[in-house]
């Protein structure tokens, strides 16, 4: 259910000065005459008022009581679909923390876009065409085979460690990159073989997280496609060939640092890549939207990739967004898998599940029980923790903090939604009669109300962060609502519309932490 207003009108978050505002500065009584008989809310309206130059709306039991009534609202599928870019790690080594961010964010952005109509294809795009890659092919070479991704990393600590010492390796790193970047078939089919073994590791932390793909492909296997692009860009005559034979395009006059897309041996870049992987996912998806996620290190690059994209007359170009968000710490400080330093992904999880069991320690739970709770708490709330926040800021981790029940965090969401369910395993009557609301039954009403509205600009604007915060408000207004009003030992009227206001905060916060990855609990 849902109440048609126009644009002029402001819908608020709280109820202080009405559900919904018209801003009236400057207009005269005759004006605002007029726009108040233009509002045409019916029975939903309450009264209005005139306050501090806005007309303040108030809605009526009427509306709560339609609204209670109401399922969950479901946008209608829109024949669009949306390509959505994330995780994309780099081969060859294991995920570590940094991967996190963009596999989290990215899996919300493609379930909020999913719910708001779209057809949506999670896109994993996997690094294999870099000197790491190259690093690790040559320590296959040289030390054997490898049969596992341990046996990979060791490898890449051990080639990092000699390389140390022995100069002349990078020359035969160098010549396998420009192997790689040239497309040549041999070493592509190497590059395959590493790849599909690193994507194990990958794969176990994704199912760790609840996190799945539609399409997954390597850079390398773009690189016959760059190459094509080059003769592309150079036919339309936005590129140019350098006096060592390099291809280089000027994009100073656009605000951008020009840029090399071909080196002169013949070499594809990063970007060159991204030019073909554009053009291979329109080929084959005819997207309406074209979604990256990474760290906010690429913002440039992506600038120039849609810029190129749009020189070259492609039409989708306007199809193409990206966000850059900002860097993942531990409170240990910055890490780097170099030197074998690296903070493995899953072993940050271990950490964040370990964190949760010590906190649900006190609770007295069976050891089945609480390895289940652990679990769930654990991993939602390194997602929550990471959601939480608006895509371009730094996180740093606090494990204690984040498990918590008390404060912004998921545990407290999980747990809410856990008292409510317990409060309707108790209740199973159909509502039904004359209801009428006090405030904080319609405080936590206009919360769930506003759910629509947050889902539809978190999926827009590519902003999980706003449905995260909002959950944090629901819920906060349900502990409002429960702890001065009695669902179950309430009267029989009064207890069947309460249990219904349950009802539906428990479906909306559900749903809205689906939306965030974040798993449920039947129990905690
Ligand atoms: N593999 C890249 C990195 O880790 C990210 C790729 C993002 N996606 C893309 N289409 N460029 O830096």
């Amino acid at each position: 259910m849902r109440i048609e207003v126009d644009e002029k009108i402001k819908i608020n978050e709280d109820r202080r000065f009405g559900e919904l505002s018209i801003p009236c500065f400057g207009k005269s009584e005759e004006e605002i005459g007029k726009i108040k008989e233009e509002i045409k809310l019916g029975k939903n309206m309450d009264k209005i008022e005139l306050k501090n130059n806005y007309l303040n709306i108030y809605l009526s039991d009427e509306f709560y009581k339609n609204f209670l009534k109401a399922p969950l609202p479901a946008f209608p599928k829109n024949n669009k679909t949306a390509v959505i870019d994330y995780s994309c790690p780099n081969v060859g080594k294991p995920l570590h923390v940094g991967h996190l961010r963009s596999t989290i964010y990215g899996d919300s952005i493609k379930k909020l876009l999913n719910y708001v109509g779209y057809k949506t294809i999670g896109f994993n795009y996997l690094g294999d065409a870099g000197k790491q890659v190259a690093l690790l092919l040559l320590a296959i070479r040289k030390y054997g085979e490898v049969k596992n991704e341990n046996e990979m990393l060791e490898r890449y600590v051990k080639i990092n460690e000699e390389l140390k010492e022995n100069q002349k390796l990078e020359a035969e790193v160098r010549e396998i990159v420009e192997k790689i970047e040239k497309g040549d078939e041999r070493t592509l089919k190497e590059v395959e073989k590493i790849r599909n073994l690193s994507y194990g590791t990958f794969e176990r932390v994704y199912k760790k997280l609840g996190v799945e793909f539609d399409e997954i492909m390597g850079e390398s296997q773009m690189i016959l496609k760059a190459k094509k692009m080059v003769v592309e860009v150079l036919e339309k005559g936005i590129a140019k060939k350098g006096g060592e034979g390099e291809i280089f395009i000027e994009l100073e006059k656009y605000g951008l640092p020009n840029t090399i897309l071909m080196r002169s041996n013949g070499t594809t870049l990063y970007l060159t890549r991204d030019l073909a992987l554009a053009e291979y996912k329109w080929e084959k998806y005819k997207f309406d939207l074209n979604f990256y996620a990474t760290a906010s290190a690429q913002n440039l690059h992506f600038k120039q990739l849609f810029k190129i994209l749009e020189l070259l007359g492609k039409e989708y170009s306007k199809k193409c967004a990206h966000v850059g968000f900002g860097l993942v710490g531990l409170e240990s400080g910055k890490l780097s898998t170099r030197e074998g330093r690296v903070v493995l992904l899953e072993e940050t999880l271990k950490k964040a599940v370990e964190s949760a069991r010590e906190e649900i320690k006190i609770k007295g739970y069976s050891e089945e029980e609480k390895n289940k709770i652990a679990e769930a708490v654990g991993i939602g709330a390194i997602k929550f923790w990471l959601l939480k926040v608006s895509p371009e800021k730094n996180v740093i981790f606090n494990f204690k903090k984040m498990v918590s029940f008390e404060g912004d965090t998921s545990a407290y969401l999980q747990y809410t939604l856990v008292r409510a369910n317990s409060i309707l395993r108790k209740a199973t009557e159909e509502m039904e009669g004359k209801f009428e609301f006090n405030e904080e039954e319609k405080n936590l009403l206009w919360k769930n109300y506003l759910f629509e509205k947050i889902v539809k600009e978190a999926a827009e604007k590519f902003k999980p962060h706003l449905l995260a915060n909002y959950l944090l408000k629901l819920s906060a207004a349900f502990s409002i609502f429960y702890e001065n009003n009695p669902v179950l030992k309430a009267e029989k009227a009064e207890r069947k519309k309460r249990i219904a206001i349950v009802k539906k905060t428990r479906d909306t916060l559900k749903a809205g932490l689906e939306l965030l990855g974040v798993p449920i609990l039947e129990k905690m």
